[in-house]
């Protein structure tokens, strides 16, 4: 079974054929980021016209690339939200009228339920139940997955997304954009024990995670540094801010499995491609005793491949999404 998958929710173009629901024939991404460099984040209109530039021949190409032509796909998923409105329905327009036009159905998915289905392309689906922290550039929460397909949100952030704040911190410190991946590199470098920023909610039983403080001790400790006249050392406020968002994450994470009592952790979503926080957890998940899956690098961030897989399980089950369906940029994980 051949399927064709389309992600447009944000700022990566992308599109992806895998046969058999795990196997990747082809997954391309045309990235946008040198669009929104400038204004320092995703500019809504800018994204979704450059998607129209982007997909067809980035479709022509995935298909070439995995050998297959439209009368050889059996379905075609695309994300269906959250993410921006404008850019969702570049993605679906096209998946509808490849839909249509190869009679084949059409299968509408959750980006953030994609992003943990990553970890699947490599591992195959474990046996649910099991915990998934999603943390990336809109969204970051900890869901427990007793079935296959049915979420309940324990915890979620409740002011800015851990990408987002990473971002914000980036642009703070003069990194450019995207920030994650420029904090990431500059913490390399630095002390996480330099300073000691606050870890929000990080004794609370809440699952709930909120950034505002953390972002706000940043800045107040560079205005500060600045009103001395003291040099900032970039790695180390790069590093100290990096070790405040991961212990957090770490410490909810396995709380949420402890509270949960499941024995798998799956992690999804841009920030997973964080060096730190993918060595902290699997590390405590050692400790703890839990499975921890987390995507190769190239499956954190936005793919159409993980959306592919998604749809491609959701179609063997027996699923369709009608015509009919519309974007929706604030869209649940399904219950
Ligand atoms: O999942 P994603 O590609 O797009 C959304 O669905 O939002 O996540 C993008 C986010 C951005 O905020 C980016 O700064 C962050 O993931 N990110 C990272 C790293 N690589 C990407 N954050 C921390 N460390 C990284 N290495
Ligand atoms: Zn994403």
């Amino acid at each position: 079974m051949i399927t064709l998958g389309i992600e447009t929710s944000c700022d990566e173009t992308a599109v992806a054929v895998v046969q058999d629901t795990f196997e990747v024939r082809s997954s391309l991404i045309a990235s946008q980021v040198h669009l929104h460099e400038r204004y320092g984040g995703v500019v809504p209109e800018v994204a979704a016209r450059a998607h129209v530039e982007a997909l067809n021949p980035l479709l022509e190409e995935a298909l070439a690339k995995a050998e297959v032509g439209l009368g050889d796909i059996d379905g075609v998923a695309v994300t269906v939200g959250p993410g921006l409105v404008g850019a969702l329905l570049v993605g679906m327009a096209a998946a509808k009228a490849i839909s249509l036009g190869a009679g084949v159905p059409l299968i509408g998915v959750h980006h953030l339920e994609a992003h943990y289905w990553a970890n699947f392309l490599e591992h195959g689906p474990p046996e649910p139940p099991y915990v998934a922290l999603i943390v990336s550039g809109g969204h970051t929460m900890l869901v427990h997955v007793p079935e296959l397909h049915h979420h309940v949100v324990l915890g979620q952030t409740l002011d800015d997304a851990a990408g987002e704040a990473f971002d914000k911190v980036a642009r703070l410190l003069g990194l450019g954009f995207p920030g994650g991946p420029a904090i990431d590199a500059m913490a390399a470098e630095g002390d996480p024990t330099a300073i000691r920023f606050p870890r929000a909610m990080e004794d609370s039983r809440n699952l709930d995670f909120s950034m505002s403080g953390l972002k706000t001790a940043v800045l107040r400790h560079v205005k500060a540094e600045r009103a001395a006249d003291r040099d900032l050392h970039l790695p180390d406020v790069a590093a100290s801010f990096q070790e405040a968002i991961v212990d957090v994450q770490v410490t909810k994470t396995i709380q949420a499995a402890a509270q949960t009592g499941v024995p798998t952790v799956l992690l999804g979503g841009g920030v997973v491609a964080n060096t730190r926080l993918r060595e902290r957890l699997r590390e405590a998940g050692e400790a703890a005793d839990l499975r921890v899956l987390v995507p190769s690098l190239g499956l954190c961030t936005d793919n159409a491949a993980m959306v592919a897989c998604l749809g491609s399980a959701r179609l063997a089950r027996g699923e369709r999404t009608t015509l009919d369906i519309g974007a929706d940029p604030n869209l649940r994980l399904p219950a």
